[in-house]
């Protein structure tokens, strides 16, 4: 007979591993089945973020940083280097082993909260007074059955058509963090998270990158002051050649080469050859061979999972959540998710504020927001007041050698409310949390202003900027 758990998560990224440690941690027989096998074949947990998303790519920002901070950027603290040589298979050997380690723990996790890791790939049977699923995995199709079930099952990445990835000359996210060696000439089609962030890293250790955005507008989610000042740093000081309002017509590929045919903002049609390209133009929700269908499982126009605010999915005990539900493609946004239904299952109230979850763009500088864009407020017909305090006038920014960029407080006219926080800089991803902390306890900038930050510190800025608000900057 088919073993019956509390609970099934299918999925074992952020989004399903943090709902099963927190569903067996509220005392729920939990089991989570996940298919992900590492290139050498091994079943891993962690899913996009920890195998080729979030964490390697993270990895491998630090180390090209680094390489660049080495060549160009120890001179002015009079450190001169000579010598300098890059071992990319270390380096890509270190972003592994920290993927490996990462992925272990939480094993390791699952272990301790006594979760059963399924190896293989789940989908719905038939429902009932319990769901059944299958598990498809070395051993054939293994039945089990769940009282709840929370799918997680993610995303993967979207390709245009007639573009066949093959993870060596044309890649997606998998590819663009393995290249065997530093391509001469990278393209990159789209110029949105994924771009920016790959496309630095491999400018960084030498490559000439040259990305391609359909959109005429640079960046349009982040705050419009914000994508302004990081277009100037990213093409003009950094170098990153990047072509907005461009339609791709044809990429074509040869034994060594890509030639990629689009036709240009000013409609003249251009070619553009490359060693490799990465394909980074967003990314689709994964619901391959789930068996929607066959218990009727409701998905959306475009093909995520159909959920309500406490991502109640359209069948009776069944939720969805991470990057398979509408929202914000991030981990984090999973993880609250993930959280919030295992509380709910354990008869718990649990709930996620939507309006409080960061965005980071690990570029350098950093990008980093939460709330709403000026130009949100703008089009929303909200009042407000705006305080900007830039990093160049910062003791502890000047010391690190990272004086570019500013932080940008908006709050609310009338009540003085905090409404959202950008910053453009060094250290923004560690910045942005104080401001995510204010805006959940509905902070108002003079709140902010009041409190002491230690000095030197980059968070000084965000206090300055609070102050700004009320234009009485301390320090500019
Ligand atoms: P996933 O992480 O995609 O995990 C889903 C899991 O489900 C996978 O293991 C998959 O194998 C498994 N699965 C799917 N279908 C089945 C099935 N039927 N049966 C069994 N298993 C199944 N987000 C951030 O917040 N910060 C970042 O810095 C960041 N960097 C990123 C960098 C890159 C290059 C990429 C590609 C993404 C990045 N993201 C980042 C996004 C982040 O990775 C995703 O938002 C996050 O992984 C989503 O989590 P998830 O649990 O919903 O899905
Ligand atoms: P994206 O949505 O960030 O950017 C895709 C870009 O491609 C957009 O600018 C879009 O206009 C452009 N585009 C779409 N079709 C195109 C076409 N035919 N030709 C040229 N350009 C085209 O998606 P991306 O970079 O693939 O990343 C996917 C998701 O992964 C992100 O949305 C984000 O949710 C997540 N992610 C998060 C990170 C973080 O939090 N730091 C890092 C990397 C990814």
């Amino acid at each position: 007979m088919a073993q019956i758990f509390d609970v099934v998560v299918i999925g074992a990224g952020p989004a399903g591993y943090v709902a099963a440690i927190r569903a067996a941690q509220l005392g729920l027989a939990t089991a989570c089945i996940d298919q992900w096998k590492t290139p050498q074949g091994q079943y891993a947990l962690g899913g996009t973020c920890l195998n080729v998303g979030c964490i390697p790519s993270k990895a491998l920002l630090e180390s090209s940083e680094n390489y660049e901070r080495v060549l160009h950027k120890f001179k002015v603290h009079g450190i001169t280097a000579t010598g300098v040589k890059l071992d990319l298979q270390r380096m890509l050997a270190r972003k592994n082993a920290i993927v490996s380690k990462m992925t272990a723990g939480i094993e390791g996790l699952f272990k301790k909260n006594k979760i059963t890791w399924l190896r293989g790939h789940g989908s719905f049977v038939s429902g009932g007074t319990t769901w059944k699923l299958a598990v498809t995995g070395a051993q054939g199709a293994e039945p089990i059955e769940a009282r709840n079930v929370i799918i997680a099952t993610g995303s993967k990445a979207r390709m245009l058509p007639g573009v066949e990835v093959d993870n060596r000359v044309i890649c997606d996210n998998e590819g663009a963090l393995a290249f065997e060696a530093v391509p001469e000439r990278l393209g990159v089609i789209g110029a949105g998270v994924i771009g920016l962030e790959l496309g630095s890293v491999w400018r960084r250790l030498g490559a000439k990158v040259r990305i391609l955005e359909a959109l005429p507008g640079f960046l349009g989610a982040a705050d419009e002051s914000i994508a302004k000042e990081a277009w100037k740093i990213f093409t003009a000081e950094q170098g990153l050649d990047i072509e907005l309002g461009v339609k791709i017509v044809a990429v074509r590929k040869s034994k060594k080469s890509v030639v990629i045919e689009y036709i240009a903002d000013d409609r003249s049609t251009k070619t553009l050859e490359v060693d490799r390209l990465v394909v980074s133009v967003g990314r689709v929700p994964n619901t391959d061979g789930l068996g929607a269908e066959s218990v009727g499982l409701r998905l959306d126009e475009r093909g995520f999972v159909d959920v309500d605010k406490n991502c109640r999915a359209s069948l009776p005990r069944v939720f969805a959540v991470g990057d398979v539900v509408r929202g914000p493609m991030l981990a984090h946004k999973g993880e609250e998710e993930g959280v919030m239904v295992a509380e709910i299952v354990a008869g718990q109230h649990g709930h996620v504020n939507y309006d409080a979850i960061p965005w980071v763009m690990y570029t350098a500088p950093e990008i980093a927001w939460v709330g709403k864009t000026e130009q949100e407020l703008r089009a929303e017909g909200v009042a407000y007041r705006t305080g900007r305090f830039p990093f160049a006038y910062n003791g502890r920014a000047l010391g690190r050698d990272e004086p570019e960029g500013f932080i940008k407080m908006l709050a609310d006219e009338k009540t003085d409310r905090v409404l959202g926080v950008h910053a453009l800089g060094g250290q923004a991803s560690e910045l942005i949390a104080e401001a995510v902390m204010a805006m959940e306890f509905g902070a108002s900038s003079e709140d902010i202003a009041r409190i002491c930050h230690a000095h030197p510190s980059m968070s000084e800025v965000m206090r300055e900027a609070a102050l700004a608000v009320d234009r009485r900057s301390l320090n500019g």
